[in-house]
């Protein structure tokens, strides 16, 4: 499914980069470019770092 429809991010390219140790919303945006243009994602994007938070006990940085 896609997260970010302006940059073609999907929830499993987030997953992804979570998984390969992004720990933070900012960093997450600077390697998909999710919500870095009309910023309509950026609530889903900070929601699929929540999941993945308590899913898997680590710590993120969302703002
Ligand atoms: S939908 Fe993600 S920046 Fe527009």
């Amino acid at each position: 499914m896609y997260i970010c429809i302006c940059k073609a991010v999907t929830e499993k390219q987030i997953q992804q980069h979570l998984a390969e140790g992004v720990n933070s919303y900012q960093e997450l945006r600077e390697r998909t470019g999710v919500a870095t243009q009309c910023g309509k994602c950026s609530g889903d994007a900070r929601s699929c770092m929540r999941q993945h938070q308590s899913s898997q006990n680590v710590s993120l940085y969302v703002p």
